[in-house]
């Protein structure tokens, strides 16, 4: 069974970063997942490209950047310098999405774009040639350890659909509330890249224990 788990620093204890992602890598996560908000776009205010340069000097992960932020195209260019694998835009801040998607891939990183839970995701069929990932979100973005929002699960299931009509190998990742309870059934609904915040970082038994958890909840659920 592929899947990735990409662990979202923003619950990880700030005083003890590095030590966090190493701990992260060594667990087997799959992805570093850094949630990038501007107080603009959403609520709150997190981190900037400098943090995404000091991942980069711990860990050989790649780095998965979703930036929450207005005019994203501003900033694009100073992520990937910093060492951003990943990408990833919401397409509501993007009037011209394509040329946002191009940005980013000539830059060398790879391209993602993310739906609210308020936003259809038709638009991703005039997308999928141009993508790499594709993000629906099961929380309204800002603040981890939010609830799950189940429509979340019906958009997983149309966006596998309009991929593999496409014939894309476009990864769908899903982001919020993912905890050993909901995980299956995103993957049931064909997710493959689950993004964990409070889950891992908060976990009696730490951040080793939180993933694995998650796979255990995958597994379970497989060979039942
Ligand atoms: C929410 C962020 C998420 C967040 C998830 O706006 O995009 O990546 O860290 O946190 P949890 O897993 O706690 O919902
Ligand atoms: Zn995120």
């Amino acid at each position: 069974m592929q899947y990735r788990i990409s662990p979202s620093i923003l619950s990880a204890d700030l005083n003890h970063l590095g030590e966090a992602v190493r701990t992260c890598e060594e667990a087997g996560a799959d992805a570093i997942h850094i949630d990038v908000m501007d107080g603009i776009y959403v609520p709150n205010i997190t981190f900037g490209p400098n943090i995404v340069a000091a991942c980069r000097k711990i860990t050989t992960l790649p780095l998965d950047v979703h930036l929450m932020i207005v005019e994203p195209e501003r900033h694009i260019p100073e992520f990937a310098a910093k060492g951003a694998d990943i990408i990833t835009v919401h397409y509501e801040t993007c009037p011209h999405i394509h040329r946002t998607l191009q940005q980013i891939k000539q830059l060398g990183a790879k391209a993602g774009v993310s739906f609210n839970p308020g936003t259809s995701i038709e638009p991703l069929s005039l997308l999928a040639d141009d993508l790499d990932l594709v993000l629906i979100m099961s929380v309204n973005p800002g603040f981890g350890g939010q609830k799950f929002i189940p429509v979340a699960l019906e958009k997983l299931r149309r966006a596998r659909q309009i991929l593999d009509l496409a014939e894309s190998e476009a990864h769908l990742q899903v982001d919020g509330g993912i905890d050993a309870s909901t995980i299956y059934p995103a993957f049931e609904a064909g997710a493959r890249n689950f993004v964990a915040g409070s889950f891992v970082f908060n976990h009696p038994k730490r951040i080793a224990g939180g993933i694995q958890d998650l796979k255990d909840a995958l597994g379970a659920q497989k060979s039942a």
